[in-house]
């Protein structure tokens, strides 16, 4: 059964783009073989100012310097369709996650929560660097890898 994963933030330039090829990568090289084909990945912005644009310079600069690309994503906006579309909807922090709760149907199904609850580094929100230096976008990273290691780990013993 194929499993879906939607990572939200504010601008979906920053953050989410950065879970989304984070997670992609890890579940390519780390995920089982049969979990590998199982799951899609997508991300998404509360907000719409930047929707179509790429990832910021300093997101795709950083991640690039761990392995990553991020320069094919395309910023969009959270629909009420993801709500349909997507088992696992992860907010980078609290006011993502109250923003998605708001918009939510009653009857969603899914897991819809803070993406830190599968890390372990003893954090609960993906702090925003959009107005800070490199060192929070490097942060970004270093919470992401961890929780997307956690996700994987929660998909494989669910699904396989
Ligand atoms: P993100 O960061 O939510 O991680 O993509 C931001 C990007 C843009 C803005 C805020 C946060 N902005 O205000 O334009």
């Amino acid at each position: 059964m194929k499993t879906s994963v939607l990572f939200v933030c504010l601008g979906n330039i920053c953050r989410s783009p950065t879970a989304h090829g984070v997670f992609e990568a890890i579940l390519a090289q780390e995920g089982t073989k049969n979990i590998r084909s199982q799951i899609d990945v997508d991300s998404a912005g509360t907000g719409a100012w930047h929707v179509g644009e790429a990832p910021d310079r300093r997101a795709q600069a950083c991640a690039r310097e761990r392995g990553y690309a991020l320069e094919h994503l395309r910023a969009r906006q959270v629909e009420p369709a993801d709500f349909q579309r997507f088992d696992y909807i992860m907010a980078m922090d609290r006011q993502n996650l109250l923003d998605l709760q708001a918009m939510a149907p009653k009857d969603f199904a899914g897991e819809l929560k803070l993406f830190l609850d599968y890390c372990d580094m003893g954090v609960s929100e993906v702090p925003d660097p959009y107005y800070g230096g490199d060192e929070g976008f490097s942060h970004v990273l270093d919470l992401v890898e961890s929780a997307s290691r956690g996700l994987l780990s929660e998909l494989e013993s669910r699904y396989t």
